[in-house]
């Protein structure tokens, strides 16, 4: 038999099998199912503690309600497209198990401030795993960013040698993008965190509700204070959408780098193979395809982004069914980027890093020029003039085919009289390194204090 329609005594004519599957939610929204029902049990004890229901009809919600929570947890519950989406599913299954009492749920709310409250709830639950998962990724790349507190690489800007950097410090810009990703995260946790029910469809309702007792009951901050925009605004959820997105993009950069990185022409780092593939056809081939994905995916999440401010754009208030569509955007929002946090965490523990390659092509590049320069300078040489001489000086170099600080003392004093024997302590790359000292700063010393600092903010 069919299951009829919580609304279709207005009806002369059932909808056809295609509008009926067209507008159906339950296809996806059944992963509201948990967060329904604890919303449905703190409105019912609200209603209760109001005198709008008795204690009898509580007692049973709660006994049903338990039935069909076992049920879902055991994968026994059947959802049913005739009842259209994941609140009416579990409405009826409640009233086939109690009867009268279970129609009377419904009292004083609609499926619009319901629906409103479940993914708010829903969210709120996976915000935070999503900065549980943040953490860990930072721990992860805390880890390797101290054993490489020292490690000597290339700083590039336009992807051309600029200045030595530590791979722990270029780790560590990284750690600073995640740590504003889960600040952004608990941010809007804040917004997430207000309870619409009571809006009932659009004006509240007439019965002596009480909104702040069940806000109180499902651990929310506040209540939405106007009606129309509790069940009409997912800004909420553009939020966090767009706060996905940039911890999306930050990945994809890093994803960027780890794929150049581990390219033999630089080969800087190797990627432990299992999370790599091989070539059907290559026989040599081994390629990060991890990496690739995360890149990929993150046009993915974007999208859901932009699909999300379309949706909302221009609509008018109050409720309207464009926003039954905010809901795979956003789950599969959740599922990419917590999958994604996942594995990151746990490949950038597969990555081996090669210090002597990092070193050689920083000493192809004449990366310490600019240490040259600010040498000069603090032997009392205006800068623009001492970077025409560090230019002449590279120009030379670059024809000897070596590096700045394999000129003898003799061929550098050609350039200034100023420059004297100390001048190869800034010309080595660890040299470059220890004169960037301080806050912020890539000296392997400020290096260290930055983990630790990240160390005890994420303790
Ligand atoms: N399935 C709907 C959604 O996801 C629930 C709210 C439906 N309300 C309505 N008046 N049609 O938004």
């Amino acid at each position: 038999m069919q299951d009829s329609h919580a609304w279709s005594g207005r009806f002369s004519e059932p909808v056809s099998e295609l509008v009926k599957h067209y507008t159906a939610s339950i296809g996806f929204d059944y992963r509201l199912a948990e967060v329904d029902i604890e919303g449905s049990l703190a409105h019912a004890a609200m209603l209760n503690r109001s005198g709008v229901l008795s204690d009898a009809d509580l007692e049973a919600i709660r006994r049903g309600m338990a039935e069909i929570r076992d049920d879902l947890r055991a994968g026994k519950l059947e959802w049913s497209v005739d009842l259209e989406d994941v609140h009416m599913n579990i409405e009826r299954r409640l009233t086939d198990r109690i009867g009268d009492a279970g129609k009377r749920l419904h009292t004083g709310r609609s499926r619009n401030d319901q629906v409103a409250t479940d993914i708010r709830l829903w969210l709120r639950g996976e915000i935070d795993a999503t900065v549980h998962l943040l953490s860990e990724l930072q721990r992860s790349l805390l880890d390797l960013a101290e054993t490489h507190a020292d490690t000597v690489m290339p700083g590039f800007t336009h992807l051309q040698v600029a200045q030595p950097v530590t791979f722990g410090h270029h780790l560590l810009a990284y750690v600073e993008m995640l740590a504003r990703d889960a600040e952004r995260m608990q941010d809007c946790r804040k917004r997430v965190n207000r309870l619409p029910l009571g809006a009932a469809a659009l004006a509240g309702t007439t019965y002596p509700i009480d909104r702040h007792y069940t806000a109180e009951l499902l651990g929310f901050d506040d209540v939405c204070h106007n009606s129309l925009d509790a069940v009409s605004d997912r800004d909420f959820a553009i939020e966090f959408t767009a706060a996905a997105s940039l911890v999306m993009l930050h990945l994809s950069r890093l994803s960027e780098e780890l794929i150049l990185w581990m390219s033999p022409r630089v080969g800087f780092i190797d990627i432990a193979d299992r999370f790599c593939t091989g070539s059907s056809i290559m026989p040599q081939k081994k390629n990060p395809d991890v990496p690739e994905l995360v890149r990929g995916k993150s046009g993915r999440v974007v999208g859901h982004l932009i699909a999300l401010i379309t949706l909302m754009k221009a609509q008018p208030l109050a409720y309207n069914k464009d926003n039954q569509e905010d809901k795979e955007p956003l789950f599969d929002t959740v599922d990419t980027l917590q999958t994604t946090l996942r594995i990151y965490a746990d490949m950038m523990r597969g990555v081996t890093v090669k210090p002597e390659a990092m070193r050689a092509a920083v000493l192809q590049g004449f990366a310490t020029a600019t240490d040259l320069a600010d040498y000069l300078v603090k032997k009392g040489l205006p800068f623009r003039d001492s970077h025409e001489v560090v230019a002449l000086a590279v120009r030379h170099a670059e024809r000897q085919g070596v590096d700045l600080a394999d000129l003898p003392l003799a061929a550098l004093q050609g350039f200034s009289a100023l420059i004297a024997e100390d001048v190869y302590t800034v010309l080595t790359p660890e040299g470059s390194l220890a004169q960037r000292d301080h806050v912020g700063g890539t000296a392997p010393s400020q290096v260290k204090a930055q983990i630790a600092r990240h160390r005890g903010r994420l303790a």
